[in-house]
């Protein structure tokens, strides 16, 4: 028989499991890209399946995209997992900010791709309308 105590036990393993699940996938949802720091989106979301992607991609690096900086610099090693790029980048260009959001995310995904010769170049293959 189950009693109060059991039960209990069990209610909180189940919810740690749920937990657990979720932190791990709030990745692999991810389908596209629309980061809420350009108040305005003049295009369409841009397509991402992200652990799809990677995959296909054979990125394994995180660092790759999610590089940490501290004071400037790049820290070799370290990443800013679950940091949105407009942490840190912001909309304008200014002294302390000489990529802007959009171009951080441009040249990170375009210059790749042209190194790669592979993976959209064109707006509308990125920004495709639904
Ligand atoms: C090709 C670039 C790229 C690589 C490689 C990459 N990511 Fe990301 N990831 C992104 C972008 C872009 C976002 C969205 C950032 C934003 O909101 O500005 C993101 C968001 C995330 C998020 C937030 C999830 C969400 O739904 O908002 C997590 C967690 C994450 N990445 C984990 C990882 C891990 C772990 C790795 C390495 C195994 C990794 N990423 C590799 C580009 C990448
Ligand atoms: C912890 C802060 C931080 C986060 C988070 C961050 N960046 Fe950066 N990034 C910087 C800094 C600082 C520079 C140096 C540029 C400068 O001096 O203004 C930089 C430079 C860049 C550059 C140019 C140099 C290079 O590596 O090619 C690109 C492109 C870039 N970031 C894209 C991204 C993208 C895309 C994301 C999100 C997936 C991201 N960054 C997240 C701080 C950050
Ligand atoms: C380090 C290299 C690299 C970076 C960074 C990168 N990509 Fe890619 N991407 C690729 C490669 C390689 C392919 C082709 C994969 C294949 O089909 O073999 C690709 C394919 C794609 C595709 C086609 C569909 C798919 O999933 O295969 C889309 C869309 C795409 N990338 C979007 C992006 C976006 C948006 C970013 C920036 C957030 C980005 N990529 C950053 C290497 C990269
Ligand atoms: C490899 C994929 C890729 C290509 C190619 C690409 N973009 Fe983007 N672009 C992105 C990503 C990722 C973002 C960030 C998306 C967001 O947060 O809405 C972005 C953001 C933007 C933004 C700011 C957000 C908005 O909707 O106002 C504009 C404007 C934009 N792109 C225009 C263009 C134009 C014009 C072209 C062609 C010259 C282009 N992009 C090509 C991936 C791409």
């Amino acid at each position: 028989m189950i009693n109060n105590k059991l039960f209990l036990k069990l209610f909180w393993i189940v919810c740690l499991v749920v937990l657990i699940s979720h932190l791990t996938m709030a990745q692999e949802d991810m389908k596209f890209i629309k980061s809420p720091a350009f108040k305005k989106h003049q295009r369409p979301p841009a397509v991402f399946y992200h652990d799809q992607h990677n995959e296909k991609a054979g990125i394994e690096d995180c660092s790759i995209c999610h590089h940490y900086y501290e004071n400037g610099k790049l820290v070799e090693g370290a990443m800013s997992v679950g940091q949105p790029c407009s942490d840190c980048h912001h909309l304008k260009k200014y002294k302390g900010n000489k990529i802007p959001l959009m171009d951080a995310y441009h040249n990170r995904c375009i210059q790749c791709h042209k190194q790669r010769k592979k993976g959209p170049l064109a707006c509308g293959e990125c920004h495709v309308k639904k």
